[in-house]
């Protein structure tokens, strides 16, 4: 089956710093890819190099087949690329709701309305009309995951949705992923939450330094081995299996 996500040989700099040295990874529709690493090891500069919002200093991005790498963020999610940024991004003082419509903007047609995203996040049809900053960390987190399928994406890019949540909240925001991708959608997500990330991937990068350390099925890592890879200790692993 031909990727819908196609990162080659991608690296990103922030003026003389390499964030992200040489990454190749896909992504297939209806898979959730992982890719881990510490505080700083370039997660969120992939991410948003993807959604259009970091220029690479090399490599390319292809979205279902068609080179994207010099298109704009709008034309991305036009294209069906959603990204759900670290930290959330609240509109704080406009509404749910509001929040919600905000991701419709540049929109693809497709399924996904306010309505849809109440059925998915039932506790959201009570509290549509209060503002944002009244709600949770973990509700903005479930707002934010719904304002990035207004644009009826077929690739969703998550960053961190563990971020400052607890278990309980956490595990409500990740419940909702198999069914998301039974639908058809791609997932890449980045996570410092390791046991988090291995519990819903089909496939897991660590990324160390902005270099990609270790990469395979969870099944088939070893904890030892992606400790290695996460903090930098022993030897560097190799790449196990042909996951890429
Ligand atoms: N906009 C930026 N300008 C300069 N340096 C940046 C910028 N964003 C990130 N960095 C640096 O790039 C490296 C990778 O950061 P980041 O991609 O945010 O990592 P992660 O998401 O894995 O924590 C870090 O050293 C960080 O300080
Ligand atoms: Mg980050």
């Amino acid at each position: 089956m031909s990727a819908l996500l196609e990162v080659s040989d991608l690296s990103v700099h922030h003026g003389q710093l390499e964030a992200v040295r040489s990454v190749d990874l896909t992504v297939t529709a209806g898979e959730i890819v992982a890719m881990i690493g510490a505080n700083g090891a370039g997660k969120s500069t992939l991410l948003r190099t993807i959604a259009g919002l970091h220029t690479p200093s090399r490599g390319t991005i292809h979205f279902d087949g068609r080179d994207v790498t010099g298109l704009p963020v709008h034309a991305r999610v036009a294209a069906g690329i959603a990204l759900v940024p670290e930290g959330r991004h609240m509109f704080g003082s406009l509404s749910v709701e509001d929040n919600l419509i905000a991701g419709a903007y540049s929109r693809r047609r497709g399924p996904w309305t306010v309505d849809k995203v109440v059925e998915l996040f039932p506790w959201i049809g009570e509290r549509r009309r209060q503002q944002a900053w009244q709600l949770s960390g973990g509700e903005q987190q479930a707002v934010a995951i719904g304002r990035a399928l207004m644009s009826n994406p077929r690739l969703l890019l998550l960053d961190e949705l563990s971020l400052g949540l607890s278990p309980i909240a956490l595990g409500r925001i990740y419940a909702v992923l198999p069914e998301l991708v039974s639908a058809g959608l791609g997932v890449l997500l980045v996570e410092q939450d390791v046991a988090q990330a291995l519990s819903v991937a089909a496939r897991v990068h660590c990324l160390l330094e902005g270099r990609q350390r270790l990469s395979g099925r969870p099944s088939e890592l070893s904890m030892s081995e992606i400790e290695a890879a996460y903090f930098g200790t022993g030897r560097a692993a190799a790449s196990v299996g042909e996951a890429q």
